[in-house]
């Protein structure tokens, strides 16, 4: 009776430990980018991202090369600042976690 308890015990914590390793299981960069339809306009060359309207908005391989401040680019990309003295076409829609995700794996695309 008792080891079974304690067996049942151990179940519990064995589904309760899966199951948050799966909802912390964070979505990349790339998810965020997709989920949030950013491939409307931009296309990733480089990891095979195609955008619905080719060629018409600019490229994002290599945006991790133009040494943007990460602050800079949220602002951007909420629509509370500038880059080169233009607003972003459209506001994130997504949480500042999301947006954190989003940012530094942009940065990385050099
Ligand atoms: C409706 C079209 C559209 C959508 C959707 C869109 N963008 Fe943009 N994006 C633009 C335009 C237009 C520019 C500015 C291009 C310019 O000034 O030369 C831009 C510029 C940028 C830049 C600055 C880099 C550069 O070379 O100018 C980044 C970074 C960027 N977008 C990221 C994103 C992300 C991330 C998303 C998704 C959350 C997104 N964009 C969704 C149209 C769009």
């Amino acid at each position: 009776m008792k080891t079974s308890k304690l067996f049942l015990t151990l179940g519990i914590a064995g589904l309760l430990s899966v199951s948050l390793i799966t909802s912390a299981e964070e979505k990349t960069g790339k998810d965020i980018f997709v989920n949030n339809k950013c491939n409307m306009c931009h296309s990733i060359n480089s990891l095979s991202i195609e955008s619905k309207m080719p060629n018409k908005y600019p490229d994002l391989s290599e945006v991790g090369k133009l040494d943007l401040k990460t602050a800079d680019i949220k602002k951007y990309l909420m629509k509370e600042g500038d880059l080169n003295g233009k607003k972003h076409a459209i506001k994130f829609k997504g949480d500042a976690a999301e947006l954190d995700t989003l940012v530094n794996w942009l940065q990385t695309l050099k």
